[in-house]
Parts: structure tokens; C-alpha cells; sequence
């Protein structure tokens, strides 16, 4: 039997650029990532990891400040179509969602499809009718904000349809290891600001917007979904761990490499490794990052910037 070992978890509020934003405004989202980090890391300590993730984002996904849940961003049609993904880095299974959009907390979705299906990903009718069954089914009623920013931004899509990273901040995602040094990863989002219907992004896609496995570590990302997808970004910080780097050094060079290939302004990533180890990097302007493992006196949430990492 595995020894005991240090329960650990990190999450991010999405990787963007947050610097238009108040002090007021940063300062409900920084107790809302806290808030989400305190539940996550009981789940993590009295459960398991799959918990521990679960339950960070379904936090993140019903503060409504976060694109996810019941906070996420409208298709250009003006309809609430989103991905959501879990997976156990113990057994790589995964459960994962895409363009749903009957259902308040996607990632509780996803998890009953890693646990009570055959399969990884369910899209369409069934996504939705599993739902049902499930008793997940339940509107997403985006505030009036939201609203608002869709009939604005509706005027003139074409400035906004270039995947800016500007309008697809806010992803959600957490990674957490538990006593028994099993690693779990999630990950929720809304997408882009006006993504075609149908479109489905980086977190659906185990290898791209998330990877957990217990000998290596887990890792979850955010940003634009199709440059994630065209990278791999997930399995390339996994892959990375995988040969004893750190999850800091295996962040580092994922974020080196979606630079390289895919030009800044791309993504952030948060990991953990095998031996408990945080990670986190970004090539965008600010990231909202916490992390807290056994021992630590509290939970730190900070704002990350390009210039703090440097
Ligand atoms: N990373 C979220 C998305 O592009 O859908």
C-alpha cells in the first residue's frame, strides 16, 4: 500500500487579461477562486482528487463570475453552449461534455459520464438526455451583464471573432493530488465570446485543455481553445513531468511552446506533479492562480501577471 502522502491542490479563474478590471472586481473574483480552493481542498483531504477537482470547479462554475456554469458567455446566435471535462490520473479514466447547454454545472455531468458510462466524451442529444437522467438537467440564465456585453459585441462580431484572448478569459480548471498520491484534473468553461454554435474547445479534450496520470502529475489549461488543441498542450506539460521535470519547468516549457508555435496571448496552464509540486505559466496578460497544500498556514489567490513571472 502507497504511504500517505501530502494533499495538495491548485486552480485557476482562466487566463486573459484582467487589468481593465476594478479593485472591487478583482477582489470578488480573488474570494470566489479562494472561496472554490477552501472546498476543493476539503474534498481533496476527506475524498479523493476526482473530488477535490470536481468540487473546486462546480464552486468557480456557480459563482456566476467565472466563464463557466452559470457565468458562462454567449455563442454568436446569443445561445449558452458549453465544455467540461474530469479525469483520474489513477486510472486514465475521463468524462468530458461538449456544447451542452441544459445543464448548470457541466463538470457534474462530466463525472457521472467517467463513472457511469462506457465512454469519455458525449456530445448532442445524449449529452443532453443523460442530463436528464442524471437530474443535472437546468437552465443557465446569464445575468444582465452578460446580456448586454452579447448585443454589443453582436453589432460587430469581426472584432471579436479573431479568438482574442480578451474575450475568452475565465475558463476554469483545477488539478489536486491526494493521500494516496492520486492525481486528478478538471476543467469548465463557456468557450469563446461568440464561437460558432457547435464549437467545441480545448476543454473537452483530454491531452489539450487537461491530462492527469499519477506517475507523472496533472496539469489544466486555459486560454484559446483551438491553439491548445493544435498543440497538445496538456499532453506536452504531461509528457514533460513524465521525464522527472517539475511541474514549474514542465509549465515553463509548454507555455515556451504554444509561444513558439502559436504566438502569445495563447493560454496558461496550472499543474501538480508526482512528488506534490505546484506549477503555473502564462503567455497572457494575468492569470487568477490558488493553490494550498497540508502544512501551508492558508490558501493563497493571486493574480498572476506576464511580469511577475518574468
Ligand atoms: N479554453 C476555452 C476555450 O477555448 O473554449
Amino acid at each position: 500500500m502507497k504511504s500517505e502522502r501530502k494533499c495538495a491542490i491548485i486552480l485557476h479563474g482562466g487566463a486573459g487579461d484582467l487589468s481593465n478590471l476594478s479593485t472591487n472586481e478583482l477582489g470578488r473574483l480573488t474570494r470566489a477562486t479562494t472561496k472554490a480552493l477552501e472546498r476543493g481542498f476539503e474534498s481533496t483531504k476527506g475524498k479523493t482528487a476526482l473530488d477535490g477537482v470536481q468540487d473546486a470547479v462546480l464552486t468557480m462554475e456557480n459563482s456566476g463570475l467565472f466563464n463557466a456554469g452559470i457565468g458562462s458567455v454567449f455563442t454568436l446566435s446569443g445561445r449558452i453552449e458549453m465544455d467540461a471535462a474530469i479525469m483520474n490520473g489513477r486510472n486514465l479514466s475521463c468524462g468530458a461534455v461538449g456544447a451542452v447547454s441544459n445543464v448548470r454545472n457541466p463538470i457534474l455531468l462530466a463525472r457521472r459520464i467517467l463513472e457511469e458510462t462506457d465512454h469519455s466524451l458525449v456530445v448532442g442529444r445524449m449529452a443532453r438526455r443523460l442530463a436528464e437522467k442524471f437530474g443535472l438537467a437546468g437552465t443557465v440564465l446569464p445575468s444582465n451583464k452578460r446580456r448586454e456585453m452579447w448585443k454589443q459585441m453582436r453589432k460587430n462580431p469581426a472584432k471579436y471573432l479573431k479568438k482574442n484572448i480578451a474575450y475568452a478569459s475565465d475558463t476554469v480548471g483545477a488539478v489536486a493530488i491526494d493521500a494516496k498520491g492520486n492525481i486528478a484534473s478538471g476543467v469548465s468553461t463557456g468557450g469563446l465570446w461568440l464561437k460558432l454554435d457547435g464549437r467545441v474547445g480545448d476543454s473537452a479534450l483530454v491531452g489539450a485543455g487537461l491530462y492527469a496520470e499519477n506517475e507523472a502529475g496533472g496539469v489544466a489549461a486555459t486560454g484559446i481553445g483551438e491553439a491548445i488543441m493544435n498543440v497538445l498542450l496538456a499532453k506536452i506539460v504531461h509528457g514533460y513531468m513524465s521525464t522527472g521535470r517539475s511541474a514549474m519547468d514542465a509549465c515553463k516549457f509548454g507555455i515556451e511552446n504554444i509561444t513558439a508555435k502559436k504566438g502569445p496571448n495563447t493560454a496558461g496552464l496550472v499543474a501538480i506533479d508526482s512528488q506534490g509540486n505546484f506549477g503555473y505559466a502564462l503567455n497572457t496578460k494575468t492569470m487568477i492562480v490558488a493553490s494550498m497544500s497540508e502544512g501551508m498556514d492558508r490558501p493563497t489567490a493571486k493574480i498572476l501577471t506576464d511580469r511577475s513571472l518574468a
